[in-house]
């Protein structure tokens, strides 16, 4: 079982720069899947998510080499329409492969997708538009098969969905995006968040033509054949926001570059109201947190451009630890609160009802009693001898949440299953160490 130790207290300061979005890279790399052509993508982080998503293209077909942060992706004949079950079980993500397949090949088959189990994930979004442009399936104990003929239209095709999902958006655009040109589909109600942008930023520098993009509505003119290209993902906002919120909650100075600040409105409202002194150029943010002002919040997760739920926990740590009172209402998984008893571990004041966090500021989280605390001066090699309290990751999100936890709480803190954190921040550790925390991942 992987653990990340952490003696916390230290304040981070310096530099860090983001890499691709791991949430835009997964429904790009299906969207390989109807390319004829090489794609090179660029900037792709190492992360086990995304290494499952490139054994599923293999699997298909596609020929993929990585050199360093680039991949490159053949994609000429692919082998199947079966995903292997093995891998699609990992990650919630190879849902995409869906839309791609039916694209290109006209079937499917594939296991209802695993993931991070923050709730009950349903597709029953993905299925339904899928059925209304025609797509036959049919479910047989966890397998699902799909076909699909496109047929000429002469008028667009209207479709709504009754939740702007993130993942039923980005499958219905792969579905439409090949097809019998002239066909148009007009698709209201969708997902607005920058990864939906991206992939289909992605699909038109391949030649398709998608537009609407970041509004309600999305206009797809399909296309019969996509090409190769070179791209480079947005950064990640997640990791970016999860940073931000980190120096925050331990005071310091931080410049994180190669980011997008607009994607993270909200959060910097938050964190200025906090006491944090933001700076931001085009393509960095500058954070720097001297004291926390006492502050009440009142956060819900929504979809883009609402607060994000993949934000939820790591900002529900902050809130633990600034004077006052915050309620947090979790509206889009419900078990988006696995990490509170594990903060209650370290002193936290929080109860959970339902979907929603009421939480009571204290003046510090510790992991460890007074007596053991570890001398300030620590050397790194040094934490396995420190005792300290351990905390089980249960998700990844939750699982970062932990961490900020560790590096604000006074003393050791040990965070078992920290396997879930590597899925969507493989260099988590490195990166926290170059800012001056001390942090070390134990296997
Ligand atoms: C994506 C992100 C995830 C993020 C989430 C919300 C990826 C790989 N993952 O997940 O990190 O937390 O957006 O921003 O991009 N729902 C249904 N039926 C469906 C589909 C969704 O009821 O068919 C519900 C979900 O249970 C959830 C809500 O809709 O309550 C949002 O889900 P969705 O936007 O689809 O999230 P994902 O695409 O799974």
């Amino acid at each position: 079982m992987s653990q990340i130790q952490i003696v916390g207290g230290n304040q981070l300061h310096g530099h860090l720069r983001l890499s691709g979005a791991k949430n835009s890279l997964l429904p790009i790399m299906t969207a390989c899947l109807m390319v004829h052509g090489t794609v090179y993508l660029h900037d792709v982080p190492k992360l086990s998510d995304l290494t499952q998503m490139l054994h599923i293209l293999a699997d298909l077909g596609c020929t993929v080499n990585l050199c360093g942060d680039t991949v490159k992706i053949d994609v000429d004949e692919l082998y199947t329409h079966v995903i292997n079950r093995e891998a699609a079980h990992k990650i919630r993500g190879s849902v995409f492969v869906m839309g791609a397949l039916l694209s290109r090949l006209g079937q499917v088959e594939l296991p209802f997708p695993g993931g991070c189990a923050i709730g009950s994930r349903p597709i029953d979004l993905h299925l339904t538009l899928l059925r209304q442009i025609g797509v036959k399936y049919h479910c047989h104990g966890n397998i699902i098969s799909a076909t699909y003929q496109p047929r000429r239209h002469r008028k667009p095709t209207i479709l709504t969905l009754d939740f702007p999902s993130v993942g039923a958006t980005e499958n219905i655009i792969q579905a439409t995006t090949l097809g019998i040109a002239g066909n148009t589909y007009i698709i209201n109600g969708v997902a607005k968040e920058p990864e939906v942008v991206d992939l289909c930023n992605f699909l038109n520098q391949c030649g398709a033509q998608i537009h609407g993009a970041g509004t309600d509505t999305i206009t797809v003119h399909s296309v019969s054949q996509l090409h190769g290209t070179k791209y480079t993902p947005i950064p990640d906002r997640i990791n970016t926001g999860s940073y931000l919120i980190a120096v925050a909650a331990t005071g310091g100075d931080v410049t994180l570059t190669n980011t997008i600040p607009e994607h993270n409105l909200n959060l910097l409202n938050k964190l200025k109201a906090v006491g944090a002194k933001i700076t931001t150029t085009q393509d960095s943010i500058r954070i720097v947190m001297n004291r926390r002002r006492s502050q009440h919040f009142n956060v819900h997760t929504a979809p883009y451009p609402g607060f994000p739920t993949d934000l939820q926990s790591q900002f529900c740590v902050l809130t633990t630890i600034t004077k006052g009172h915050a309620t947090i209402t979790e509206n889009l998984f419900e078990n988006r609160f696995r990490y509170v008893p594990e903060l209650i571990k370290l002193g936290a004041k929080i109860t959970v009802t339902h979907n929603q966090a009421q939480i009571n500021g204290v003046s510090a989280l510790s992991a460890t009693p007074t007596s053991q605390l570890c001398p300030s001066s620590y050397a790194i090699p040094a934490v396995h001898q420190c005792v300290g309290t351990t905390v089980t990751a249960h998700d990844l999100r939750g699982g970062v949440a932990l961490v900020i936890a560790g590096l604000a709480a006074k003393g050791t803190t040990t965070i078992d299953h920290a396997n879930y954190i590597y899925r969507g921040h493989q260099d988590i550790v490195k990166d926290l160490r170059q800012l001056g925390a001390h942090i070390v991942a134990l296997d």
